[in-house]
């Protein structure tokens, strides 16, 4: 069994530079290297799912563009169901200039482009379709209220919704948030939720529970090196950090929940679910670029030795 997912999210197309050094304020620098690779957080979700062999149906928009295309293309080539890709006229497909620094930290600009066009009409043509999947991955790369008829169309008919708040948004309304099941920010994104601090391991417990409260049935906090953290109402539960040298670390994060959402619907209960997605975030920080650097299961099995 392998389950059922959907993701109504951002697809772009990823203009990444290798630097040396980030530029500062004002200055011109030579930098070593340019890539293009597909990317978008929901988009990126979705083919680290597809390429682990879960069934994938996408809801996102392209636009008016040779990105298009690609992106589409693309999509179909990870196996990822494009029915309900819209494509929008006179309108940029998304597109993320990205930074790389020879850590593997990254700044990213997002400029959404046709993303902006996905909007709840667009759940409600899919309903039937999404109403047949295990689990639904949200993020936020489209219009908020997109996110929060997706959430609602969920709790309506028994679909479970995955909320990974990213980039962060001050002005998330818990209210149209607590129905999701679960929750994946990472530090910055709790600590921008909920108004508490999250220095400590005890600090992002106590703010995870603050969501609980609310309403948000687990909430799964990224920590980074420190891996990441499992809080339900009732236990808090590590998952251990997997040590690798980085190479790139963009798209990371979209990795672990790709391969979470694939683990988990696929009949892994929540802590080994978590426990492969960390290996296989890992991994894909040991290679360039965010899609492309996904491994499909057969490629991941064999990395596993690479990484824990
Ligand atoms: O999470 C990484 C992603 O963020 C990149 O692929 C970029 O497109 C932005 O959406």
């Amino acid at each position: 069994m392998t389950g059922r997912i959907a993701v109504i999210g951002s697809n772009m197309m990823d203009l990444v530079t290798y630097v040396t050094r980030m530029p500062a304020p004002g200055e011109t620098l030579a930098a070593q290297d340019f890539v293009m690779g597909h990317g978008g957080k929901g988009a990126n979700q979705a083919v680290a799912a597809a390429k682990l062999g879960a069934e994938v149906l996408m809801l996102t928009k392209v636009g008016d563009d040779n990105f298009a295309d690609t992106t589409l293309a693309n999509l179909k080539a990870c196996g990822v169901d494009t029915r309900h890709v819209g494509r929008v006229p006179g309108r940029s497909s998304g597109v993320a200039p990205i930074m790389v620094d020879p850590a593997g930290e990254n700044s990213i600009l997002i400029v959404k482009g046709a993303n902006d066009a996905l909007l709840p009409a667009d759940i409600e043509a899919a309903a039937d379709d999404l109403k047949r999947c295990d689990l639904i991955l949200l993020q936020l790369e489209i219009p908020i209220e997109t996110v929060y008829a997706a959430i609602a169309f969920g709790k309506r008919h028994g679909v479970p919704t995955l909320l990974n708040p990213a980039p962060a948004l001050p002005d998330l309304d818990p209210e149209r948030i607590k129905d999701a099941t679960f929750l994946v920010p990472n530090e910055t994104e709790l600590a921008i939720l909920t108004g508490l601090p999250v220095e400590t391991v005890e600090e992002i417990a106590a703010a995870a529970r603050a969501l609980i409260a609310k309403g948000i049935g687990t909430v799964v906090v990224t920590m980074g090196s420190r891996g990441a953290l499992l809080v339900t109402a009732t236990s808090v539960t590590p998952i251990a950090p997997v040590a690798v040298t980085p190479v790139d670390t963009t798209g990371a994060g979209d990795a672990f929940i790709g391969s979470f959402a694939r683990y988990h619907v696929g009949g892994d209960a929540l802590k080994p679910a978590l426990a492969k997605a960390a290996r296989y975030a890992a991994d894909s920080i040991t290679r360039r670029g965010t899609q492309r650097a996904y491994a499909t299961a057969a490629e991941f099995a064999r990395n596993l030795g690479n990484v824990g």
